[in-house]
């Protein structure tokens, strides 16, 4: 059964809380600070995507759950990482102060190596489903998240850093640092729903849909960085321009960009319509992830 995106994001934000630990005897702020960076907000796109990819392949909301929480732990961690002082160097997320500023640096960083750890225990342990189905989408997000998918992209991101790359280099930047996580969301939801075993050419097909919509949201969160305030983002507005980053406006202009991020989706819908999926929540929030304001 398929619910609309206000009651799914709901069901994800309640699973979210589910998985998390309250109490610990070792550590109570690094709880504090893993519960802060993961359950305060967010637009939660990633999970949204895993579920709403199993359920339009018939596989069932319920056990979506642990994956989509799964993705958006990572999701998470990968934030509080990001906004370091050795990174992006970001004082807000979320309309909130950071994680490093609200809890401090040494809590911060392990509150991320905690999410990490949090996300592969809870997909590792997802109920409902086949041990091949765990160890499979283990896999996938493993090698998403590692040193060629988001990590890489992060890691070539900070080498990038005042230097003016190539329109192709860009987009090899942006597909890893961000692009392999929506990708892999998709992938994951297609792996519950059974998809990748029974329907391979399906699976290629989301995964190639997927890839579109993972570099086109990266490209509009550059866009937002120059087009929106600090108030509407939640985040530091103009943040990119001032570290130097390498950034799809920065090398086409805004409009240039906005169109790229345009033609990637209107390139990757119809790849849905293969599949019967075009008017699933799949393509809904295909069209959110790009036509947004934060
Ligand atoms: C922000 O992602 C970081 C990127 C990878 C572009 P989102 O815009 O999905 O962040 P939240 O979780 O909704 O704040
Ligand atoms: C972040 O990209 C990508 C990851 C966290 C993997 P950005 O640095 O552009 O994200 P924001 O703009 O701070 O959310
Ligand atoms: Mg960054
Ligand atoms: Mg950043
Ligand atoms: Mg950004």
């Amino acid at each position: 059964m398929t619910t609309d995106l206000p009651t799914l994001r709901k069901t994800i934000e309640d699973a979210l809380r589910h998985y998390q630990p309250e109490q610990s005897a070792t550590s109570q702020s690094l709880i504090d600070a893993m519960r802060y960076a993961s359950l305060g907000g967010g637009k939660r796109i990633r999970p949204m995507l895993v579920c709403a990819t199993c359920t339009g392949l018939g596989g069932s909301l319920a056990d979506a759950l642990a994956p989509a929480c799964a993705v958006e732990y990572i999701h998470a961690y990968s934030l509080i990482h990001d906004d370091l002082p050795a990174m992006d160097d970001d004082e807000l997320r979320h309309g909130l102060p950071s994680t490093h500023v609200k809890f401090g640096e040494a809590t911060a960083i392990l509150a991320g190596d905690g999410l990490q750890s949090l996300a592969f225990d809870t997909l590792a342990n997802a109920p409902n489903v086949a041990p091949a189905i765990r160890l499979r989408t283990v896999q996938l997000l493993s090698r998403a998240i590692g040193w060629e998918g988001m990590v890489g992209g992060q890691s070539f991101d900070l080498e990038a850093t005042g230097k003016r790359l190539s329109l192709t280099e860009l987009q090899t930047l942006h597909a890893a640092k961000t692009g392999a996580l929506i990708k892999v969301a998709v992938q994951i939801g297609a792996v519950f729903a059974g998809t990748e075993q029974t329907q391979p050419e399906a699976f290629v097909l989301l995964s190639e849909f997927a890839d579109r919509l993972g570099l086109a949201f990266q490209v509009i969160d550059d866009v937002l960085d120059v087009t929106q305030s600090t108030e509407v983002l939640g985040k530091p507005a103009g943040s990119d321009g001032k570290a130097g980053k390498s950034t799809f406006p920065g090398l086409l202009g805004v409009e240039p960009a906005q169109e790229m991020a345009e033609a990637l989706l209107a390139e990757a819908l119809p790849m849905l319509s293969r599949i019967g999926l075009q008017h699933n929540q799949l393509a809904e929030l295909a069209n959110l992830a790009i036509v947004r304001d934060h």
